[in-house]
């Protein structure tokens, strides 16, 4: 069939064959359908939505475009988690060792930040040493001996997401729960593991604006998972706020060994520990309720944390830093912002908090910047703090005081006071399972 026709039958809400879609995705990835058409073909999807079967097709399609990771020899132990993006989150940090330390195998295949938001192969290549490519047996040999590996995402793997998301980013066809769906769930299902928690989250530094907004995709990421062989659960959560106080890579890597000590912000801690127990529940097939009385012992024995050193030094971490975080490294300079009124915090915006992180250096304004490990924020208030005119509200890092203005600039429209202590939010918003 010619892509003409295809892109017609979108056009007109005729639905696609399994075959089509996979034709679609295999040509374009091998380059025998031209940009244009492709681009035709996303927003024709884009415009007229698909149906959940050819959103499973689409999902299989992409991650049959490249190699898929065997991993079946660790029935159903295997567990990953993804999150939408975020301010501070240093989640995968902390879950992946907990998860760990309980039995399961993570075996995870991570990203890395772009603009206001980070990404987890740059926090842990902010720890001196550590390596995050490993070989295919380097790897599943790691999982089998401690039960978790972390690297960045293989080139091999979902080759067709990669030409489409570029092509995606410049055709205003990212917005579309089919796609979004699809490149998500095909990375996960040509990672081989078999249980999913999905962080989807919502907020002024989120994707998705609304917690309504965010259950649409998250919705239909639970629906194709399970109609592809996983299980799959998504936590909705809020990300108004950055999470913990540290946003910046090393910054975050301390504030995750604090977390795992025992010592780290309780916000970051109650959300480790429901993502962890679903992680837990799905790959044990245990309760929620359950999981979490696990998860807790683990954080609390120290149990995580040994696993997390255990981890990271197996994969060329440094230890010594580990236990004395000071040897991570920090900025060379930093400044301190303070409050200019009285009042509550109402609202700690974390796109602008992540943008002031950016203008730092912290982040990547586009995917070829260099990011410098040590530059980032530690905030002393945040929402629903009580401030005094004077009040230090954060320190910000960097190694370069041209960067110090914008960033505080960012920083201090990211504060909102009002002259009550506004409402508690809870973290977790839902649990789609
Ligand atoms: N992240 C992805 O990997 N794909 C999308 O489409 C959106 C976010």
């Amino acid at each position: 069939m010619k892509m003409y026709d295809i892109i017609t039958k979108v056009k007109r809400g005729e639905p696609l064959t399994r075959e089509e879609i996979r034709e679609t995705v295999f040509s374009y990835t091998r380059g025998d359908i031209p940009d244009y058409q492709a681009s035709a073909f996303l927003m024709a999807v884009c415009l007229r939505g698909l149906s959940d079967p050819e959103t499973a097709y689409l999902t299989e399609a992409i991650a049959d475009s490249g190699d898929r990771l065997d991993l079946s020899m660790f029935g159903n132990l295997t567990v990953d988690k993804h999150s939408s993006g975020g301010v501070g989150d240093k989640t995968t940090l902390i879950v992946a060792p907990i998860a760990a330390s309980l039995g399961c195998k993570v075996a995870k295949m991570s990203g890395r930040g772009l603009g206001h938001t980070g990404g987890t192969v740059d926090k842990l290549e902010s720890i001196p040493g550590y390596c995050t490519s490993l070989s295919a047996n380097e790897f599943i040999s790691q999982v089998d001996r401690l039960g978790i590996a972390v690297v960045g995402q293989s080139e091999g793997l979902a080759p067709a997401d990669k030409k489409l998301y570029a092509l995606r980013d410049v055709t205003a066809t990212v917005d579309s729960v089919p796609l979004i769906t699809s490149s998500i769930m095909g990375k996960k299902l040509a990672s081989g593991t078999k249980n999913i928690v999905l962080d989807v989250k919502f907020g002024s530094g989120a994707f998705m604006k609304t917690p309504e907004d965010a259950e649409i995709p998250a919705k239909s990421m639970v629906t194709i998972g399970k109609a592809c062989g996983r299980r799959v659960s998504a936590l909705i959560t809020d990300m108004d706020t950055p999470l913990g106080l540290a946003v910046g890579n090393s910054l975050e890597v301390k504030e995750a060994i604090d977390v795992l000590r025992g010592v780290g912000p309780e916000d970051l801690r109650e959300i480790c520990i429901l993502t962890a127990a679903e992680m837990v529940s799905l790959a044990k097939n245990i309760s929620s309720d359950d999981a979490i009385v696990l998860v807790t012992e683990a954080l609390d024995s120290g149990k995580a944390y040994t696993k997390f050193t255990e981890w990271i030094t197996a994969q060329g971490g440094d230890g010594e830093a580990l236990k004395n975080t000071e040897l991570l490294g920090k900025a060379k300079i930093y400044r301190e912002v303070y409050a200019n009124e009285d009042g509550y915090i109402h609202s700690t915006d974390a796109e602008l908090i992540g943008l002031s992180s950016l203008a730092l250096g912290a982040g990547r304004a586009k995917k070829s910047d260099i990011i410098d490990p040590h530059a980032g924020i530690m905030l002393n208030k945040k929402r629903g703090d009580r401030v005094y005119a004077g009040d230090r509200l954060a320190t910000l890092f960097a190694n370069d005081e041209s960067k110090l203005d914008e960033a505080e600039n960012l920083l201090l429209r990211a504060y909102r006071f009002s002259e009550c202590k506004p409402e508690k939010q809870p973290l977790v918003r839902d649990v789609i399972r």
